[in-house]
């Protein structure tokens, strides 16, 4: 299997408003990058393990239980991460056919952006607004861990890191400043971009 590869940065880490270039850092050259890392080792050990012989099914403990365990965690990781430090990065000024049908869902760019932001106060992980596949329409899931809440067929279009090494650094325990921050920063091209993608998948 080809390695998963670290996604460098679409702009400076010094870019962001209200997001420090030090979280930024941290965030992308270590958190992010150590998902990428663990991916790779959890995918070539799983592998050695298989070809081994030795994949024991054992749901209280076993090599195989922590891989997989493991596997899920830092997948999720990397997947969610590359679209959180995707669409950050532009002027935060909603647009798009996107900006539609949220207005269209949610009544009003206002109402969306108040209770997604709730939402990521109510998080322990992540706020994410998805394309579900199923009811082929726009949702907003939580996930309290990267391995703990998603939903098979949903596309993350905007996935909000709300675990503390996002903002702690740069706003103490305050999130909903930095929850702000993180509209101001938000690429409605790139969500736009994602959004189109997503609602073209079929199941
Ligand atoms: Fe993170």
């Amino acid at each position: 299997m080809p390695k998963r590869e670290l996604k460098p940065l679409k702009y400076k880490p010094d870019s962001l408003k209200g997001i420090s270039q030090k979280t930024v850092e941290i965030h992308h050259g270590k958190l992010y990058a150590g998902y990428v890392s663990k991916s790779n080792e959890i995918s070539e050990k799983l592998g050695e393990l298989r070809r081994s012989g030795k994949a024991e099914g054992n749901q209280t403990y076993s090599e195989l239980r922590g891989l997989k365990l493991g596997e899920t965690f830092a997948i999720n990781g990397v997947y969610l991460h590359e679209n959180y430090f995707g669409i950050l990065g532009g002027d935060g000024v909603p647009r798009g056919e996107i900006k539609k049908a949220i207005e269209k869902k949610w009544g009003s760019m206002e109402e969306f952006q108040s209770y997604f932001s709730a939402c990521g106060m109510a998080a322990r992980g992540w706020a994410i607004l998805c394309w579900d596949m199923h009811e082929k329409e726009l949702k907003q899931y939580n996930c309290d861990a990267q391995n703990h809440g998603g939903i098979w067929g949903a596309i993350p279009i905007i996935a909000m890191d709300v675990y503390e090494h996002s903002y702690f650094i740069d706003t103490g325990s305050d999130r909903a400043a930095y929850i702000k921050a993180f509209f101001e920063n938000l690429n409605w091209d790139k969500i736009e971009e994602l959004y189109q993608k997503a609602k073209n998948y079929e199941l």
